[in-house]
């Protein structure tokens, strides 16, 4: 794998695996969070990757009254719908959520434009105003066309800086509705950005992604410009 990206890659034999040591550096950084700031704040993606992680973070042994769960994007459409980013991740991760605060972006809102905005504005509230937004934790995937969060290539949403919480159009004809999305300079920002991919169709985007180049035809690129901790966990199959 060619990279000129920073960041730790972690190659796990198999999803079980990559799900097993995803969990483990996610329950490391909340019990840090907790210990330096009495406060652990993550922000989770949607899509198949992560939940069994999920279901494996659940099973440990954490301060779970002090976590505080966001969502790194969502889809429009109803909360029910299993589409819905939020409620697959609260399947996943069980009563656990239930000790601590959820916020859940409206994804069921009629304007989405409107509901990012409130999204902002609630991060704003929760991590200050003149602050940098930094997450103690991010969960990222990686598309098989090379998008992270709701940040699809040749969009121009990689390079939204303007905002933290942006609304990102449907677009009919890859079959993908419309979405709420954190933008590129919360994902920057986060202590930790854990991106998780795992099987064959993740090889060609990893490598992309890693390879450096233009941000808007491979959106995950912008995770190069991480400000902190940035960790790949993916299992052999994605390595190529
Ligand atoms: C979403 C996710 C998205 C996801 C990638 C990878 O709403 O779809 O947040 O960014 O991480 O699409 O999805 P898989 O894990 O299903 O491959």
């Amino acid at each position: 794998m060619t990279t000129s990206q920073p960041g730790d890659v972690i190659v796990a034999t198999d999803s079980a695996e990559a799900a097993n040591l995803a969990a483990e550096i996610l329950g490391r950084a909340v019990h840090e969070a907790v210990q330096e700031r009495g406060v652990a704040r993550l922000a989770l993606s949607g899509g198949n990757t992560p939940a069994p992680a999920y279901r494996v973070l659940a099973g440990l042994d954490l301060a779970w009254d002090k976590v505080r769960w966001f969502w790194v994007d969502e889809r429009v459409g109803a909360l029910d719908s299993d589409r819905n980013n939020a409620r697959a991740a609260l399947e996943a991760l069980g009563e656990v959520t239930e000790r601590g605060v959820v916020h859940r972006m409206r994804g069921d809102a009629d304007d989405p434009a409107a509901a990012a905005a409130d999204y902002e504005a609630l991060l704003r509230a929760e991590f200050g105003v003149a602050g940098a937004v930094a997450f103690d934790a991010l969960v990222l995937g990686i598309g098989d066309d090379g998008h992270t969060a709701s940040l699809f290539p040749g969009t121009g949403a990689a390079h939204i800086e303007d905002r933290l919480v942006a609304s990102i159009p449907a677009q009919p004809d890859k079959k993908l509705e419309a979405r709420i999305t954190l933008t590129a300079p919360v994902l920057r920002e986060a202590r930790l950005a854990l991106v998780m991919a795992v099987g064959p169709g993740k090889r060609k985007p990893v490598a992309d992604a890693r390879a450096g180049g233009d941000i808007d035809a491979v959106p995950a690129r912008l995770l190069g410009e991480q400000r902190n901790r940035l960790v790949w966990v993916i299992d052999r199959a994605a390595a190529g």
